[in-house]
């Protein structure tokens, strides 16, 4: 699991029955990161891996991936995490990484999207749950669902209410990644029956 910031989204996942004891791993960005907190207190493996200490974009890149291979880590999940994801790491985990998105995608990709949703004036936005190619906020999308515009919204509450939508959202979408129960072809992901 990898994230930069406040990680509810990694709470939701650590509550979730189903998928909470296959996290085993929570990797930030930022050493101040609360969901590596989070982590720690669960007595989850916490690495902080600072993009300052690598001269490149792409020697971090491996640093990541070798980290994720020592650790024999299967599946990636992103919630919140701030960077760029780089080639290796998405090559070597190609249709294993999942990213959740405050937006219905295409619409509103990008850092700032409940913002930017609400200063276009569309009166419906949501969360998507997309598997991660080498396009920000791009690949094939897994799960999405619309949450309404209020007149009186700021983007700390609409944030909020999507985010109470992604809580629901991710959980399901990972348990589908991990029992191998999403079949890509080209940008449609179809969901298979479970036993
Ligand atoms: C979520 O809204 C997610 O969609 C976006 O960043 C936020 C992360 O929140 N990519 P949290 O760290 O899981 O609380």
């Amino acid at each position: 699991m990898l994230a930069s910031g406040t990680g509810t989204n990694l709470r939701a996942l650590l509550e979730d029955p189903n998928v909470g004891p296959c996290v085993v791993l929570v990797v930030s960005d930022n050493p101040y990161a609360t969901a590596l907190e989070r982590a720690r207190a669960r007595g989850i493996k916490a690495v902080v891996l600072e993009p300052t200490r690598y001269a490149s974009r792409a020697e971090f890149d491996h640093a990541l991936t070798l980290l994720l291979d020592d650790e024999a880590i299967e599946f990636v999940l992103l919630a919140g995490y701030m960077r760029i994801l780089g080639g290796e790491v998405v090559r070597a985990y190609r249709d294993r990484i999942m990213n959740v998105h405050p937006s219905l995608l295409p619409a509103f990709p990008g850092a700032h999207a409940v913002r930017d949703a609400l200063a276009s004036g569309v009166t419906v936005t949501g969360a998507t749950v997309h598997l991660v190619d080498e396009e920000v906020d791009h690949g094939p999308i897994v799960m999405q669902e619309p949450v309404l515009i209020l007149p009186a919204d700021q983007e700390e509450t609409l944030h909020q209410r999507i985010q109470s939508v992604e809580h629901r959202l991710f959980p399901q979408a990972a348990r589908l990644l991990a029992e191998g129960r999403l079949k890509v072809e080209g940008r449609l992901v179809h969901v298979l029956d479970g036993d």
